[in-house]
């Protein structure tokens, strides 16, 4: 394919160009600020309970339907993963059947598994194969994936029996496992980690004798939640987790869903509506479960006019409507227990805070450091070009307030979240704001830059 402008949307001023480096397109897209912004949306599927739906089912006895499921380009990797482990799925746009294998039915791979950039795929996937017994499996990924820690799933699933081993001394896939018998035990988790809690969780159906995990349980629960629905024997008490694995293959039942929308993909919108002077807009179908939904807490604690509609439950989850209007948005600061329930919109967050009047601090969120890019350099770098004052530190940042951006050249560098992040930045910067290497909004928004179009007035 020849290079050059692909796109335009010349009444909008964006534009879309198409370059090509190695095997992948790297496209651009272009953002002047509109007159008003304008519209109801409906999400994408949570992209953490879409993931966890396959993986569950892969296991379950029995088939089970998966609507809303998003089809973004981490959750296909765990489609393919599953079905590299011998389990059929078959999808149709956002509906998704998995004829789950049972507890004993996965088959060895015959070659190695590519999680593509999802981390939420290879550290669930590694506990589940962790209990394969005589199965090896290597699981990998992309370059950003190659490069994060994994020690914190491989320690601890080490603890349980676990035969697993990667560059690094284990800490970096490719990560090789060789299915084990395990036992349970009690592990205290260091880290707010709802990747390594449900590792082990998943690790623990395979194994022998209760799991019992303490300390930081407190990140996402939809493993927890789905689980319960599907049979398992699970029990929260405060915030320890007991799990006790079934004692017979067929014990896990098929769970047909329909997957409430992402509360992370739906916060770039909730941003938009707050920063923009002339802005209404309306997110349908939005997933509220508690865990999830720190951006809104601090979005309101910020002073943004957000009205919640429409509550009722859906696919196991809390949903509702969230509306947003324009407002004048406040420094505040964001840390501690509230850290992991809006770790992945803090990107995004950051922006309301360059917008906002007066500093907003963010620390306790060393994890940004290890997410698909480092989001503590990555976030601080693009909004101090986009004239913003921000000062980095190791586990968070302070940002000065004020607004008065101005469009700038910036990049994704790969990171799906920081491509949606500038998008929303060249909604209120003045001029043009250029985000290289859009693409990557695929990974967990394929319908990003659509919506973005069609939300413009
Ligand atoms: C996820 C957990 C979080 C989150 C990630 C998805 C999940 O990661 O940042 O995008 O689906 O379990 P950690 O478990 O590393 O906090």
């Amino acid at each position: 394919m020849k290079g050059g402008w692909i796109a335009a949307w010349c009444g909008l001023r964006a534009v879309a160009r198409a370059m090509h480096s190695h095997k992948k397109t790297r496209m651009i897209h272009t953002i002047a600020p509109p007159r008003r912004l304008r519209g109801d949306i409906s999400l994408p599927g949570d992209k953490s309970i879409s993931h966890r739906a396959v993986l569950l089912n892969a296991v379950a006895t029995g088939t089970a339907e998966i609507t809303n499921f998003l089809a973004g380009a981490d959750c296909l990797s765990t489609i393919a993963c599953v079905q590299a482990l011998g389990v059929r799925v078959e999808r149709h746009e956002d509906a998704v059947c998995v004829y789950g294998a049972g507890l004993r039915g996965l088959r060895e791979p015959v070659d190695v598994l590519n999680c593509g950039n999802s981390g939420t795929t290879l550290r669930l996937l590694a506990g589940m194969l962790a209990g394969q017994e005589g199965m090896f499996s290597v699981l990998t990924g992309d370059a950003s994936l190659r490069s994060r820690p994994q020690q914190r799933i491989v320690a601890p699933l080490r603890a349980l029996g676990a035969s697993l081993d990667g560059r690094d001394q284990g800490n970096r896939a490719p990560l090789a496992v060789r299915g084990a018998h395990l036992h349970g035990g009690v592990y205290e988790l260091p880290i707010a980690s709802a990747q390594v809690k449900s590792a082990l969780l998943l690790a623990a159906l395979f194994g022998d004798g209760t799991l019992t995990l303490t300390g930081r349980t407190d990140g996402r629960d939809h493993t927890e939640r789905m689980l319960a629905a599907m049979g398992a024997t699970i029990m929260v008490d405060g915030s320890a987790i007991h799990l006790t694995p079934p004692d017979c293959p067929d014990a896990l039942q098929p769970l047909s869903l329909q997957v409430p929308g992402d509360p992370s993909s739906a916060a770039f919108w909730w941003v938009a509506a707050a920063i923009h002077p002339d802005a209404e807009i309306t997110t349908t179908g939005v997933c509220l479960n508690p865990t999830r939904t720190g951006a809104l807490d601090a979005l309101r604690d910020m002073g943004a006019q957000i009205a919640v509609t429409n509550q009722r439950v859906e696919g196991g989850e809390p949903v509702g409507d969230v509306a947003v209007r324009s407002s004048r948005l406040h420094g505040i600061v964001i840390e501690g227990a509230l850290i992991p329930r809006l770790i992945d919109e803090l990107p995004v967050l950051a922006l309301a805070a360059a917008c906002a009047e007066g500093e907003t601090t963010i620390r306790d969120a060393h994890e940004l450091r290890v997410k698909e890019t480092d989001r503590i350099a990555t976030v601080a770098s693009g909004l101090t070009a986009l004239g913003a004052a921000v000062e980095p530190a190791d586990d968070g940042m302070i940002i000065a307030g004020g607004g008065n951006l101005r469009g700038a050249m910036l990049d994704s560098h790969g990171d799906h979240r920081l491509a949606m992040t500038w998008a929303i930045a060249g909604l209120v910067a003045a001029g043009e704001t250029v985000v290289h290497g859009a693409e990557a909004v695929d990974v967990s928004y394929p319908e990003f830059w659509n919506v973005l179009r069609r939300i413009r007035e």
